[in-house]
């Protein structure tokens, strides 16, 4: 298969090497040529790295290289059967590559594109012929991620859809198909690990430290949410939750934070910046947390219901099958399990307790049920 891949930087790069790794011809296109040769650049030291650790030989790291070209002109992709686009997040210029892109491929070549927040029924409103348009979503670093969200637009054909699938799980990697809605799976599914642990600290219920110690060693996430902000980046993060929220019609479940806003105002962007809501500065003092079983205990359930019940919606809602809404979590962000895999062992009437009794103290839009669980603790179900 012939793969063509528009934008040689951090996205773009990885999936390049993703389906080179799985035997596909692959050019990739840059208008910026320093951004071409860094790309190539951090290939080779890549692949150097997986074979000093034993992951690949020589023979495969070369065949891998060999898979790849870097062209500088949209026009050397027209021989392409999937064209990947991971260029600037603007929908203008995405739309204008796109337009210019159909002009040089055949008829059935697919148009992929790897946005994170732009609906994927916009870009293929640029298209002759929209139905080939489909969202391939990859998560970075995407040749360790397992997950890829695939999005039919309201105009992808199920053909185009099918083909996509079938491509992305040769390419080993585990599919997960989403309504082209806001956030598609991961990103709005993972929104209240976030919200909910900058309430909590919002409301001097414990510190950064303390929130983060409690979902990680009750709830058996690798990170906590302080730290995975630090690490995803405090702008970053801040920018994918105004964009949820804002998508969404300004949904009070998806609300931003002022703390939030302004550590990232202030420049205390993370690990990127040296500080963020911890120092990273040499010699800094490491924050502890207070280990409060009692404490942990309301943190973790408050994150952990919230966490249900926006994947619970999500189901309601049919952005997703509720395997894949779980894949998504697993696959995508390494949550420990599968949220509805998780209320179902907590168990549904315990899902609904949890969320009225926050939303009888709050009396906020946020905390509302999700009528899926709600008829589902009505009639005794579960998910699986
Ligand atoms: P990046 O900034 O690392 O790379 C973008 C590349 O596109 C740059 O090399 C730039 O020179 C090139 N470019 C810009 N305009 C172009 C044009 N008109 N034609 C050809 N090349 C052009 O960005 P990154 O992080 O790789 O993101 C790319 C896309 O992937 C965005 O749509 C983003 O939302 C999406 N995405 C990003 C993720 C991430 O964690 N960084 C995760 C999943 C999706």
């Amino acid at each position: 298969m012939k793969v063509g891949i528009i934008g040689s930087g951090t996205m773009g790069s990885g999936i390049a090497q993703v389906a080179a790794t799985a035997a596909c011809t692959v050019k990739i296109y840059d208008t910026n040529q320093d951004a071409l040769d860094k790309s190539k650049i951090s290939l080779e030291k890549v692949l150097a790295r997986l074979v000093v650790k034993g992951r690949i030989d020589e023979t495969e790291k070369s065949r891998i290289q060999n898979n790849i070209s870097y062209v500088n002109s949209l026009k050397d992709l027209g021989d392409s059967n999937l064209t990947i686009e991971a260029i600037v997040e603007n929908l203008n210029i995405k739309q204008k590559v796109f337009s210019e892109l159909e002009t040089y491929v055949a008829d059935d070549c697919i148009i992929a594109s790897n946005t994170s927040s732009l609906s994927i029924a916009s870009i293929a409103a640029s298209l002759q012929k929209p139905e080939r348009c489909v969202g391939i979503h990859f998560f970075n670093p995407a040749p360790l991620m397992k997950l890829v969200e695939v999005i039919p637009a309201i105009q992808t054909s199920t053909e185009v859809l099918d083909k996509a699938t079938q491509t992305i799980s040769d390419w080993k990697k585990v599919v997960a198909v989403a309504k082209d809605t806001p956030g598609f799976i991961v990103n709005r599914v993972a929104r209240p690990f976030y919200g909910e642990a900058l309430r909590i600290y919002e409301e001097g219920v414990a510190d950064f430290a303390t929130i983060d110690w409690a979902l990680k060693s009750l709830g058996g996430f690798r990170m906590g949410p302080f730290e995975l902000m630090d690490f995803i980046g405090n702008d970053v993060n801040y920018t994918v939750t105004e964009t949820v929220f804002t998508a969404f019609y300004f949904d009070p479940r998806y609300k931003p934070s002022f703390t939030q806003k302004r550590f990232s105002e202030a420049g205390y962007l993370g690990r990127k910046s040296g500080k963020g809501y911890y120092d990273y500065s040499e010699g800094a003092v490491k924050s502890t947390p207070t280990e409060d079983a009692l404490i942990a205990q309301t943190i973790f359930d408050r994150v952990l219901i919230m966490l249900i019940n926006e994947a619970a919606d999500a189901l309601f809602l049919n952005v997703a099958s509720a395997t894949d809404i779980d894949n998504a979590m697993t696959k995508g962000v390494n949550y420990p399990k599968g949220l509805l895999a998780w209320a179902d062992e907590k168990g549904i009437a315990w899902c609904v307790d949890k969320l009225d009794a926050m939303y009888n103290e709050y009396h906020e839009d946020r905390y509302r049920c999700s009528p899926l669980l709600r008829k589902m603790n009505r009639e005794g179900k579960k998910f699986f």
